[in-house]
């Protein structure tokens, strides 16, 4: 709720379009959901790549690394993952406003969890990634070493163990990374996002 004696300025900054217009792009958030070890981080930083070689500005924002800073108190109940997303998609508003294209790699598990990230960002502006390997896939590559330690109970709330995931209902893309290579997976992104970012 907004504290009564706060004055936003809102109106007097630059708009978003004149920026847009300098970046010559359009500002959008490619938001990739899925389970940890699902591909999110390495196909978001590949996507990145590609854009920048032509010519588009983007941000990546990552789970690990903003809880390792922004959002360091947080931990994985249900209340701590909203109010996780619930900042970062205000950072993410930030961003945009400023005509840059974000990559926002989130486990985000759940329709709620992701319905208050496109209110916040708005809908208009929101891409829902679904990064989709099943649950075998992820633990049997288990990367950081996390399922097993889930497995073990040595991790409390682990997504997709002891914390539900629940895959999005009408995602925009659907990425198979359990069966795509990252290549081809970016492929896929660029295909349906490059019209969207183009400045015309
Ligand atoms: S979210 O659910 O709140 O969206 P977020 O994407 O920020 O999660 O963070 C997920 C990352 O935190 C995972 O990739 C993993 O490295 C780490 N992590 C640590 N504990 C957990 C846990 N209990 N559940 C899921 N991920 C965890």
């Amino acid at each position: 709720m907004r504290e009564k004696n706060i004055h936003p300025v809102f109106e007097q900054v630059v708009q978003k379009e004149r920026k847009e217009k300098f970046l010559q792009q359009k500002a959008h958030t490619l938001w990739l959901t899925g389970l940890s070890g699902s591909g999110k981080t390495t196909l978001g930083i590949a996507i990145e790549q590609e854009l920048l070689k032509k010519g588009f500005l983007t941000q990546i924002l990552d789970g690990d690394n903003i809880r390792s800073g922004i959002n360091n108190n947080l931990k994985f109940t249900r209340k701590a993952r909203t109010e996780n997303i619930r900042r970062i998609s205000e950072v993410t508003k930030l961003f945009l406003d400023c005509g840059i294209i974000t990559i926002n790699c989130f486990i985000s598990p759940n329709e709620k969890i992701r319905s208050l990230a496109k209110d916040i960002i708005g809908r208009e502006n929101f891409i829902e990634i679904h990064v989709n390997a099943s649950l075998e896939t992820c633990e049997k590559r288990d990367v950081k070493g996390l399922y097993k330690k889930a497995r073990l109970g040595l991790i409390s709330n682990f997504t997709g163990i002891s914390s539900p995931f629940e895959p999005p209902k009408n995602p925009e893309i659907t990425v198979n990374t359990g069966e795509l290579t990252v290549e081809n997976s970016v492929k896929q992104v660029l295909d349906y996002v490059l019209p969207k970012i183009k400045y015309i």
